[in-house]
């Protein structure tokens, strides 16, 4: 058990597994909190109680969220031992502008929209997680955040970059399952939009609408 840890941190092929199998589960999670949003739609009430079903779920509410925490944490740790490897093995100078190592613009980027994303979330648990839901319910509390358009506007450009690091995650997560056969690259290129653009672009318009009923 302890020999297989090991390798799944320490290796090169155990860390891409690891980062691969952990940014699968958060695109699931992502995927779920999407579908929950969308009860916003139907009004505060239907939202507010939909909340309140949920965190009744315990314990499995609180399981649930250690798992999803446990799993972020894997993503970030192995996200920064990736980059400050990289970071070692690129080549200087005018080797640089060969794209050392197969490198894309997308995958050079991928640190840099990850810790924009994790100060993304820091900022939302504070703003919707951490806070007294028992005066204010949480429709409320959301609708009040996004009558104000500097927050939508943030909202929207952090799900811009939420959406461009999952692009580039969705893709090389099927090329470290060594799904990459030229037969299914249009496939998976394609369903790498497709999910791109609706987590991209179903986060981004629920503060928008919040703002035109505002
Ligand atoms: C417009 C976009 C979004 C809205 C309106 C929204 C709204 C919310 C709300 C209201 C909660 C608190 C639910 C409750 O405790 O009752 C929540 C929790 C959370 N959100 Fe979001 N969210 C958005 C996008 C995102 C994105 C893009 C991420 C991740 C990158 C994210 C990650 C989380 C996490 C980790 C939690 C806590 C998990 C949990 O309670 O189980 N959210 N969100």
């Amino acid at each position: 058990m302890n020999g297989y840890i090991t390798f799944l941190f320490s290796s090169s092929i155990g860390k891409k597994l690891l980062m691969a199998v952990t940014g699968l589960c958060l695109i699931g999670f992502l995927a779920m909190h999407l579908l929950g949003n969308t009860m916003a739609y139907a009004g505060a009430t239907a939202f507010n109680d939909y909340a309140k079903k949920l965190h009744s779920l315990e314990p499995y509410f609180t399981v649930f969220n250690i798992g999803l925490l446990t799993i972020g944490l894997v993503h970030i740790l192995i996200g920064v031992i990736l980059f400050f490897e990289n970071l070692r093995a690129r080549p200087r100078k005018y080797e640089v502008f060969k794209n050392p190592g197969g490198m894309t613009f997308g995958s050079r980027t991928m640190p840099y929209t990850g810790i924009l994303i994790l100060i993304f979330v820091i900022m939302h648990l504070l703003k919707f997680t951490f806070v007294d839901k028992s005066v204010i319910p949480i429709y409320q509390q959301m609708a009040a955040t996004f009558a104000n358009p500097g927050w939508v506007l943030m909202y929207v450009v952090a799900m811009v970059i939420v959406a461009f690091h999952i692009s580039h995650g969705f893709w090389s997560l099927f090329q470290t399952f060594g799904i990459n056969h030229p037969r299914y690259t249009p496939l998976i290129m394609r369903l790498g939009l497709v999910v791109t653009l609706v987590i991209g672009i179903g986060f981004g318009i629920l503060p928008v609408y919040l703002l035109i009923i505002a």
